[in-house]
């Protein structure tokens, strides 16, 4: 039988990093209305990473605007596992953490808290960190998360050598748990979503490329590849 890959399967995340925070309500129903999947937050310590971004107070509101909403909150902050049910009340559906971010036990728990308080959970590489860096951690989890940039800043160009990352990551999923998802993020616009997609990602986080542009839903379409 014929195997039948369908566009609709990717998923788009905007990152409300590249969004106009003194619009952010307006921004993200903008996103949902153009077909957004999910909404991306991306939260930085200034320790994890050389920058300041979003915490809790703020994935709170968009939950509270937003009910219905995803929101993938991808966490770049030592200690994850301090925050993790912080987040979760607040209103994440997903949360993803750094394998990079604490020892092998406290991230395992960070993951665990998540669970707990029924969130969908997430690891991820930095460029740096090899996809052997995974083994042993893939049964239980929703997504993996290959940075395509180095974590930190919206706008930094795609690194074409993650593909090889991703495309092994794909693989060694396809073995132990099909179900897991792979998300791209940094980089990632129409010219790069066709690379990351064949190379076997389904969640396609979006920040300078949707709303940098002037329409949001045709961006959107074109980072499906529709
Ligand atoms: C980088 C963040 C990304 C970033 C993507 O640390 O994790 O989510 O916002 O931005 P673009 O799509 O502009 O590369
Ligand atoms: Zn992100």
């Amino acid at each position: 039988m014929q195997r039948v890959t369908h566009m609709t399967n990717i998923k788009i995340a905007p990152s409300i990093l590249a969004a106009d925070f003194a619009r952010l309500d307006d921004e993200i129903k903008d996103v949902l209305d153009a077909g957004a999947d999910y909404i991306h937050l991306d939260v930085m310590d200034g320790q994890f990473v050389p920058n300041l971004s979003m915490g809790v107070p703020v994935v709170r509101s968009i939950r509270n605007a937003f009910p219905e909403a995803f929101l993938d909150v991808h966490l770049m902050i030592v200690q994850p596992r301090n925050m993790v049910e912080a987040f979760a009340r607040a209103g994440a559906s997903h949360i993803t953490v750094h394998l990079e971010a604490d020892t092998p036990e406290n991230i395992a728990q960070a993951l665990r808290i998540a669970r707990d308080h029924g969130v969908r959970t997430g690891l991820s590489l930095k460029p740096a960190t090899p996809a052997s860096a995974l083994e042993g951690w893939l049964e239980d989890l929703d997504m993996v998360l290959v940075m395509t940039v180095e974590p930190g800043f919206g706008a930094q160009r795609f690194m074409t050598d993650q593909l090889d990352k991703v495309r092994a990551v794909r693989r060694m999923l396809d073995a132990a748990h099909p179900a897991c998802d792979v998300e791209v993020d940094g980089g990632i616009k129409p010219d790069t979503a066709p690379a990351a997609i064949a190379a076997g990602a389904n969640v396609l986080v979006a920040g300078s490329a949707v709303f940098g542009s002037g329409d949001y839903a045709a961006v959107i379409k074109q980072l499906r590849g529709e």
